[in-house]
Parts: structure tokens; sequence; C-alpha cells
């Protein structure tokens, strides 16, 4: 039986990515959808064409739609539905002022994220990735009673930076491992969200940096956070502290964490996301206590068909002229 397509009145969508089968077939049953069958990042040329000629965009981060992209002559797209949280690949004032609704995926990547970060706590805490590069090398000579000793996490401090949706998450599954959590937020989380994850609140970044035992972060990208981790909030933290940054590249630089990792003025880091995808900073690379992964956050299967399904949900309300549920321009 051949899946149903989209009548030619429906409105047409570029979708810059391939995404799971479920996905894509509501997609092609709902509008006249173009999809980018080689995967590979689209060219600006091929991006501008569809402000042109499409009446909506399914994006993602591997798209920077920034205002020149968006101020195309002839523009077309009325809506650009992101698959994903993170909408700092998009200049969304632009959108705005250019009268674009922009929208996001917020909830579909709660679970998956939260489950990244406490795996990357893992990895870098008990050096998970050094035993399997020894290992794979051949170079392991069998059992060692002082061989890649690591840290525990139970009784340890957890300080996440943000307390969001992934933050709260992370903070509930630290607490089933037996640590205690901390937070700093620029706006303070109610005494019940506090009392339910027996979270307490920082009073800066910096004392919050120098309590914690892993540091774990969870804001946004963008200008507003952009380095936020500096040399200074790396200078703050414990020598054995560990970093993890699930949440954007920019938040952190990346060239002072390297220095801190080499010379060992902390213990480690967990990265899931970098300054400049898809490249790493080199010294990063040789660093035996940098554990680095290429941006798997929500890669899990219920998530990414849960992006695809909200970002349809939002193009679905756009174009049946209702308030689309996840908009954030
Ligand atoms: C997504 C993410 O996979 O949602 C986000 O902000 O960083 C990722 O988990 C990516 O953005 C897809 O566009």
């Amino acid at each position: 039986m051949s899946e149903p397509r989209a009548p030619a009145q429906a409105p047409s969508l570029l979708v810059t990515r391939r995404l799971p089968g479920l996905v894509e077939t509501r997609l092609a049953a709902q509008f006249r959808t173009v999809l980018n069958e080689n995967d590979e990042s689209l060219a600006r040329g091929a991006l501008e064409a569809a402000m042109r000629e499409q009446d909506g965009l399914l994006t993602t981060i591997t798209d920077r739609i920034d205002a020149a992209l968006i101020a195309t002559k002839g523009r077309r797209v009325g809506i650009i539905a992101n698959f994903g949280t993170g909408t700092d690949h998009i200049d969304v004032d632009a959108a705005k002022l250019a009268g674009i609704i922009v929208t996001n995926t917020p909830d579909a990547l709660t679970e998956a994220t939260a489950e990244l970060t406490i795996l990357l706590m893992l990895m870098a805490a008990r050096r998970a990735g050094e035993g399997e590069r020894v290992l794979r090398a051949g170079e392991w000579k069998g059992w060692g009673p002082t061989q890649l000793i690591g840290q525990g996490l139970a009784g340890r401090t957890l300080g996440l930076v943000g307390f969001g949706r992934i933050a709260r998450r992370t903070a509930a599954k630290a607490r089933g491992l037996g640590m205690s959590v901390r937070y700093f937020s620029r706006s303070r989380a109610p005494a019940e969200v506090e009392q339910a994850l027996g979270a307490a609140a920082a009073e800066s970044l910096a004392d919050l940096a120098a309590e914690a035992d892993i540091l774990s972060l969870h804001v946004p990208g963008g200008a507003d956070t952009y380095h936020l981790v500096d040399r200074g909030i790396l200078a703050r933290m414990k020598p054995t502290g560990i970093l993890v940054n699930t949440a954007r590249g920019s938040v952190v630089d990346e060239a002072a964490l390297a220095e801190v990792l080499a010379e060992g003025r902390i213990a480690a880091a967990g990265l899931d996301v970098y300054e400049r995808e898809p490249e790493v900073e080199p010294m990063l690379l040789s660093l035996h206590n940098a554990i680095l992964l290429p941006h798997l956050g929500s890669a899990t299967i219920e998530a990414r068909t849960a992006m695809g399904m909200q970002a349809a949900d939002n193009l679905e309300d756009y174009f049946a002229g209702r308030e689309p549920r996840n908009r954030v321009a």
C-alpha cells in the first residue's frame, strides 16, 4: 500500500535534513514536502531558493538562518519550525521583525538529554573513555588494583548551571545516584520545585563552580551566555572537579578548558557540544581526560521522533490558522 501524499493545494515545506520515518510519512501526508535526499547541510543558495519558493521550512541546528537570509527578496516562507529546542542558529529577532513565525520542540528531548548528561558524568568520573581506548589498543594487561581509578558519584555534589527542564530531569536522576544537587540560575525556582528535587540555589555561578564536584551546563546558547564558563569560572573549580556540557559549545571558552584539562587543574570534562561544530579544539582531541561525544544529546529514536512530531504539530497549527503551540517568535 502506498503512503498518503498531500493534496496539490497543501502548503509546501522544505525539510532540511532527513528525519525518522514516521515523521517524514506524516509530513508527506500533510504538506507538499521536499526532502533533502543526501542529508548533507544545505548550501546557502538552496536555503535562499527555499525562502522564495516554500511556504514553510523545517530546520535543524545545521542551518544558519541569519538576518540576511530572512531578508531574502521575494520571500514566501511564513514559518520556520525548528527541530530542536535551541534556536541560537536562527536570528529570532530578525524573524520576528520580518513577521516570520519561529517554533521549537521544547519537551521532546528532555529525557534523552538528561540521560546523556548522566552518561557523560559517569564516563568522566569513571574514566570510561580511557579504559575503552586502552582495551581497543591491545594495551590491557589484565585487572589491576590501582588501574584507571576514578571517582564515585554517590555523595558528591552536582552543580547545575541553569535550571530548566533538562537540568531538573538531570537533578532527579542524579538524586537517584545518591548525589546532592545545587543550582544557579537567573531566576530562583519555586520552593516546591527545589524541595521536590532536593536542590538548593547557589548565590552565584562562581560559588557553584567552587562547591560542585560536577558542574553541568543547561543554559541556552547565544550572546547572553557566550563564554559564561571562562578562565575565571574554571579557576574556581576543584582540582577533582568535572565539567559537563550538553548545552551549547559557545557557553564554554573551549581553548581555556583545554588548557585547564591539560594542566590537570580540573580532573576531567564530558562534552557533547563544541564552539565550532563539527570542528573540535585540536588540543581537546589529544587529552585523555576529555570525554568527547558528537552532539548526541537528543539522539534516541523516542526523542527524535517526538521532536519531528512536535515540529509537525507546530506547522499544522500555523497552516490551519491557529497559534503554533511552541512559538518562540
Ligand atoms: C538537537 C539540540 O538534536 O534541541 C537542541 O537544542 O541541541 C539537539 O539535541 C539539534 O538541535 C537538532 O536541531
